[in-house]
């Protein structure tokens, strides 16, 4: 598939997950075998060399980064929502529209130094990449670039992430 001809793929629903939202159905374009191959293939030629690790967040940034990893021949590290990781975990929370949430990562997931790839579907306000980022921090590692399938341009998550010292934001197109 050509010329970013996937982003078509990408359906928009009006009104979920409420009222006067329209959300950015990727179900689409993963289903479609030359579409998901191609938005892979996008991801991993536009980051930086010489990534250690990619990490993921649950849950959409599961079915991108796992490929993306495969595909710059990285392992992947999965950033969970709350009570799902067996091991010794390290946590942070964030903000939601209404409340907070939390992620955790395995405390040993990531060697110390590693340089870090965060991989997910979807830049909106910002508040998943910032904890993530936090996460890394944390371990000791080093986040070298974020990589997301779509910028959503008006909630200015990539204005909140350079506020944070994030500035490597790589996405693939503009919604
Ligand atoms: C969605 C999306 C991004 C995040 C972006 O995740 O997959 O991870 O929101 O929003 P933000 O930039 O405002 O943080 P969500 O946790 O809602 O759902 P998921 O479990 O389907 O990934
Ligand atoms: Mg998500």
């Amino acid at each position: 598939m050509n010329n970013q001809a996937w982003i078509d793929l990408i359906r928009d629903i009006p009104d979920f997950p409420t009222p006067g939202v329209v959300f950015k159905d990727i179900t689409p374009l993963i289903g479609s075998p030359g579409g998901f191959a191609a938005v892979v293939h996008d991801l991993a030629t536009k980051v930086p060399a010489d990534i250690d690790v990619v990490v993921g967040m649950e849950a959409r940034g599961f079915i991108f980064g796992a490929p993306v990893a495969l595909s710059l021949g990285t392992g992947f590290v999965p950033v969970r929502k709350p009570g799902k990781l067996p091991g010794e975990v390290i946590t942070t929370e964030y903000e939601l529209e209404y409340g907070t949430n939390s992620l955790s990562v395995h405390r040993d997931a990531i060697p110390d130094g590693s340089r870090v790839l965060i991989v997910d579907d979807v830049l909106a306000t910002g508040g998943t990449i910032a904890a993530t980022a936090r996460l890394i921090k944390e371990l000791g590692a080093t986040l070298v670039a974020v990589a997301v399938v779509l910028e959503l341009d008006f909630l200015k998550g990539r204005q909140f992430l350079s506020e944070q010292g994030i500035e490597d934001v790589i996405a693939l197109t503009h919604g």
